[in-house]
């Protein structure tokens, strides 16, 4: 499916609730599931500096836990002037749920879109359940 402006402005509109106090790197996410739900997710900063969570996973944590298990794609917006690309434990855990050949969005303020996949993203990735 290719990238569609209401979810790339989702993504975007998501980064505006990031709590960043730390980096000031507000990063926004929305999570598509097969359904056309969106889940928002935006980072989540501690003072505690490695207990901050990207808003990757934060989109992803809210809807497994909502029961949402099947997901057709990702957007992923930062502020920055090239597309954003997510962090290794953001990658890991992106494996975790979504398949293989899902497409993820990388996003930038300047509008350019980089599509990837997952498996692009994290090759040869750790599955115990296969
Ligand atoms: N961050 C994300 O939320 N997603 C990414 O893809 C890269 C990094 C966050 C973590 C931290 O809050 C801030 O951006 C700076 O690293």
């Amino acid at each position: 499916m290719p990238a569609t402006r209401e979810f790339i402005e989702a993504a975007r509109e998501a980064s505006s609730h990031a709590y960043v106090p730390y980096s000031n790197f507000p990063v926004g996410a929305a999570l598509v599931t097969k359904e056309g739900k969106v889940y928002q997710g935006c980072n989540i900063e501690n003072a505690s500096f490695g207990l901050s969570n990207c808003a990757e996973r934060t989109a992803i944590f809210k809807a497994v836990s909502e029961e949402h298990l099947e997901f057709s794609s990702l957007y992923i917006y930062g502020e920055t002037a090239a597309p954003i690309s997510p962090c290794g434990a953001c990658r890991q855990v992106i494996s975790e749920f979504c398949d293989t050949d899902m497409p993820v969005y990388l996003l930038s303020k300047s509008r350019e879109v980089k599509a990837t996949t997952v498996g692009e993203l994290l090759p040869y990735s750790f599955q115990e359940l296969e």
